[in-house]
């Protein structure tokens, strides 16, 4: 497969084929995803919780982010690759957000960054976009403000909110974002912007009417331990964890009872050597 590059995106977007995203955090997630065709792999800061085990994204570090981008970028070698940056990474002025983005593609190897936020983060998107890199912007559901947000809530659900959204997703366009991820929001005012933006928009719990999808692979794969909450908006699409855990148990009992490992799994030796080694 070809290198997937932001003008292999534009002409997706043009032909009105749908855009795939899917997540990945080390270098077996990201082959898998790549090798399945996925247009775009992004190291999403969801890695915090399906990774490593952190309640949200709060804690997760530029430094953090960039070994997860280079055991990914390892992987995948087709696909688009974004990473997020982390909150903290790029907030406080065009020029930390810069520098963050500019580590993002020297170290952790990505093609494009993404963050979030929308009107506010005009002079940031501006500043990485003319630096050259790539941004994806994220609207709607930003989790990682989802302390002022008052925790994961649907956007867009009334006029004014979806006024917001609408007015946020143009700005990020303007300020030079390459797309656009829509997060929780009604699927009517998802596809009402999608229908007024010239970059695509890429949904997760924002309908059909999006330029393209994503979803974080974990997730959709059904590989993560009983009592995960899934958004209503996941389709689990398998049960890698049932399937893990099966053949987890399988092998501890054959240990147990003596069954692995088997005579085919012995390396061979010739009898002569043995009976001189036995003496
Ligand atoms: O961190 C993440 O996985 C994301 C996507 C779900 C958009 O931001
Ligand atoms: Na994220």
């Amino acid at each position: 497969r070809k290198k997937v590059t932001l003008p292999t995106i534009s002409a997706m977007h043009t032909r009105q084929e749908k855009i795939t995203m899917l997540t990945a955090h080390d270098f077996p997630s990201a082959h898998i995803a790549d090798t399945s065709g996925i247009d775009i792999v992004l190291v999403g800061d969801s890695l915090a919780m399906v990774a490593l085990g952190y309640a949200d994204t709060s804690e997760v570090t530029l430094e953090d982010m960039l070994l997860h981008c280079r055991s990914v970028a390892r992987g995948a070698q087709s696909a688009f690759i974004v990473g997020d940056l982390p909150m903290g990474s790029y907030e406080i002025s065009p020029e930390q957000a810069l520098s963050s983005a500019i580590r993002m593609v020297k170290e952790g190897r990505v093609q494009g960054v993404k963050m979030e936020g929308g009107e506010e983060m005009a002079p940031i998107i501006e500043k990485v976009t003319k630096a050259g890199i790539p941004v994806l912007a994220h609207v709607g559901l930003t989790p990682q403000r989802q302390n002022a947000l008052g925790g994961f809530r649907v956007q867009g659900k009334n006029t004014a909110s979806a006024l917001r959204v609408l007015a946020d997703a143009l700005t990020v366009q303007q300020a030079g974002a390459f797309a656009v991820v829509l997060e929780a929001v009604p699927p009517p005012v998802a596809t009402l912007i999608t229908s007024k933006l010239r970059i695509p928009t890429i949904g997760i719990g924002a309908g059909a009417g999006c330029s393209g999808q994503v979803l974080v692979q974990v997730d959709m794969l059904g590989n993560f331990p009983p009592g995960r909450f899934l958004p209503k908006f996941v389709k689990k699409y398998g049960d890698v964890w049932g399937e893990a855990k099966r053949a987890i148990e399988s092998y501890r009992e054959e240990v147990k009872g003596g069954v692995y490992p088997g005579v085919e799994h012995g390396y061979a030796m010739p009898e002569k050597e043995f009976e001189e080694f036995r003496r």
